[in-house]
């Protein structure tokens, strides 16, 4: 009994002893690999540990595998993402041309986002157009019939999981569903990434264009912010972007400037004028223009003397320009804006360099002593030389459009102004056009019009 008692205590003792050792060993370990330390290969490891850390490597091993995979998931993935408007247009499309292959290629295609899930989540609306498309064919089919046609001739296709026929002719459409859910799985993996373009364009975009010595106001200030926005988002595209400010930096109003500046700072030349409020400045200059006939007398042939670049009034109106141009950048850096200024000065020997080609065209006609342009769709000319021989805002744009078309090999060009300069600009859209310069075939041609901005007079 003695003896097996002794024992007892003996086996007792020895698994104490190596519980203890074990414990040791395990602090030991638990030590190390807080300190990130490794414990080579072939050390004695506890049985646990040894199982956490066999656990931990696979968990590791599994992890790299998927990231590998993920990475090669994105390799696969085309750069751009897919537009679903696009797919589901072109689905239908397949579908109208194989049931009604008589209307060509003018066979008319609308797909659109539907207004309520329960109308599906896209909406064919073909099938009325089609239908009165049909009739001068001697097909008489009620849109309801078209787009039963239609639908016998959807292709079997992953992007489409249910569509019905509703309203007179409305085609339902549901996507689907595992479609859609590789497209939000993408989506959240790798963001939004730009559309396919097929063709990267040249944009040349005109906005912001405030005018030297007046004020910068509000409709200046959205033409900045919506032409930055449209710029960002076509360079992000992938296309290239010219960014203008087609600065009002000429005209009549410099001859005063030019003269106040001459008796107010008369050592221009030689420094920069301290003119902090150049609209004060302007304000000081029409009084005296209106008030004093010598004064006026000077102005008048200061413009004379700018426009036939004088260097003394070069320079001034260069000062003057300068200060202006300080001002706006001030706006501009703070909205973080970036746009070349590029006024309409630039162009005043691009237009006296057109005036023989447009001269020699037999669009130009002479009314009032002033020489206008009619262009086809509109009823007001451009007017491209005064009486006086001086040049206009009309005559400007010409000459920029010529410049953007064939210098800047723009292949689109955007106007970002105020809605009341859309007739403007679409006549000369319309004269480019005339004048075989601008094929709106290879160009695209837009005026972003915003609502105008109307005093308290209305
Ligand atoms: N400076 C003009 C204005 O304030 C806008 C110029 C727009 N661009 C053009 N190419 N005309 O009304």
């Amino acid at each position: 009994m003695a003896a097996e008692k002794s024992d007892n205590i003996e086996s007792l003792k020895l698994r104490a002893q190596q519980a203890e050792n074990e414990i040791t060993k395990i602090e030991a370990e638990i030590e190390a690999l807080k300190k990130g330390l490794i414990i080579p290969d072939g050390a004695v490891v506890s049985s646990e540990l040894d199982a956490l850390r066999t656990e931990n490597a696979k968990l590791m091993y599994q992890i790299n595998h998927l990231k590998k995979n993920l990475e090669l998931e994105k390799k696969k993935q085309p750069e751009y993402m897919l537009s679903v408007n696009s797919i589901i247009e072109q689905v239908f499309a397949l579908a109208i041309h194989s049931a009604f292959p008589q209307l060509g290629s003018d066979a008319p295609v609308m797909v659109v986002p539907s207004s309520n899930p329960k109308f599906g989540d896209y909406q064919c609306n073909s099938a009325m157009a089609i239908s009165q498309q049909l009739k001068p064919l001697g097909v008489k089919m009620n849109p309801h019939e078209v787009a039963k046609q239609i639908l016998q001739n959807l292709p079997d296709t992953p992007y489409i999981d249910k569509v019905e026929i509703a309203g007179p002719g409305f085609i339902n459409t549901f996507l689907g569903r595992d479609f859609i859910s590789k497209l939000i799985s993408d989506l959240l993996v790798q963001g939004v990434r730009p559309p396919y373009i097929t063709k990267k364009h040249r944009v040349v975009i005109d906005f912001s264009s405030p005018n030297i010595a007046k004020e910068m106001h509000v409709g200046h200030l959205r033409s900045t912010i919506i032409g930055d926005a449209i710029s960002t988002l076509l360079e992000w595209v992938g296309h290239s972007v010219l960014r203008l400010s087609h600065l009002g930096d000429w005209g009549t109003q410099f001859g005063m400037l030019i003269a106040h500046l001459q008796d107010t700072f008369p050592t221009y030349d030689k420094e920069t004028p301290p003119i902090s409020d150049l609209q004060a400045f302007y304000k000081e200059s029409k009084v005296r223009f209106d008030n004093d006939p010598d004064f006026k007398k000077r102005a008048y042939e200061g413009v004379v003397k700018l426009q036939s670049f004088d260097p003394a009034y070069i320079k001034a109106w260069e000062q003057i320009c300068a200060v202006s141009r300080a001002d706006f950048q001030k706006i501009y850096k703070c909205l973080n804006i970036k746009v070349i200024d590029r006024g309409e000065s630039f162009y005043q020997e691009r237009m006296t360099q057109l005036l023989p080609e447009l001269q020699m065209s037999e669009h130009i006609q002479i009314e009032d002593g002033m020489k206008v342009m009619f262009c086809p769709g509109f009823k007001v000319p451009l007017i491209m030389i005064k009486s006086d021989g001086g040049f206009t805002y009309d005559t400007s744009d010409v000459a920029t459009i010529h410049q953007r078309l064939f210098d800047e090999n723009g292949t689109w060009l955007i106007y970002v102004t105020d809605a009341g300069q859309s007739t403007h600009f679409h006549t000369v859209f319309s004269a480019a056009e005339m004048l075989g310069w601008l094929d709106k075939n290879i160009v695209r041609c837009e005026h972003v019009g915003f609502g105008v901005v109307l005093g308290e007079d209305k």
